[in-house]
């Protein structure tokens, strides 16, 4: 995700969520922030989905991930958060969390095809709807990470 990204990904992060994130804390993630990291998925020039986390030590934190509402169901979202993963795999991670609202069903199905499981909850986290957070984990990125290459050598 580059600067001049950040509208589009607006857009998009503006009809996905009850509480979105400001221009300024897309812009803060991706000048100041040395853990983060943002991809962008393009269909031409048109953004169509996009994904972010923090990597620190050996944990990936998921922040957000949100696909075009007109491009749902393609398979955009899965791509990201295998993207995700790859870049965490690489970067040294072992684990992978994020939080998911109660209601969010999609996402929750996405995370558990992915190999996410829930391991918690936090009672009224999201203020705005005074939802509870799903906390997912998934624990065993690396072996995912290396698939193809673990079982071929000695
Ligand atoms: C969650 C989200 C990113 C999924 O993106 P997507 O591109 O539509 O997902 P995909 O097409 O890659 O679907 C992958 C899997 O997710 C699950 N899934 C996605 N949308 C679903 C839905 N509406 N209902 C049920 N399962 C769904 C399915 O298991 C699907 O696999 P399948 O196609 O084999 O059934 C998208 O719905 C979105 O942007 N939602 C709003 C933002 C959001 O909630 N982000 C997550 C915050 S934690």
């Amino acid at each position: 995700m580059a600067l001049s990204d950040i509208d589009q990904v607006l857009a998009i992060e503006q009809r996905s969520f009850p509480t979105p994130w400001s221009k300024k804390a897309f812009i803060s993630e991706i000048t100041d922030n040395i853990f983060a990291s943002y991809m962008v998925v393009e269909k031409g020039d048109k953004i169509v989905g996009y994904g972010g986390m923090w990597v620190f030590l050996d944990e990936a934190h998921i922040t957000n991930i949100a696909v075009a509402p007109e491009n749902r169901r393609t398979g955009i979202g899965e791509f990201i958060l295998k993207q995700l993963i790859a870049t965490a795999v690489a970067g040294g991670a072992k684990r992978m969390t994020l939080e998911v609202r109660a209601s969010n069903h999609a996402a929750q199905r996405l995370y558990e095809k992915m190999g996410f499981e829930r391991k918690g909850l936090r009672k009224g986290y999201y203020t705005d709807l005074r939802e509870d957070a799903i906390i997912m984990w998934k624990d065993d990125l690396v072996q995912e990470g290396a698939s193809g290459r673990a079982s071929s050598g000695h």
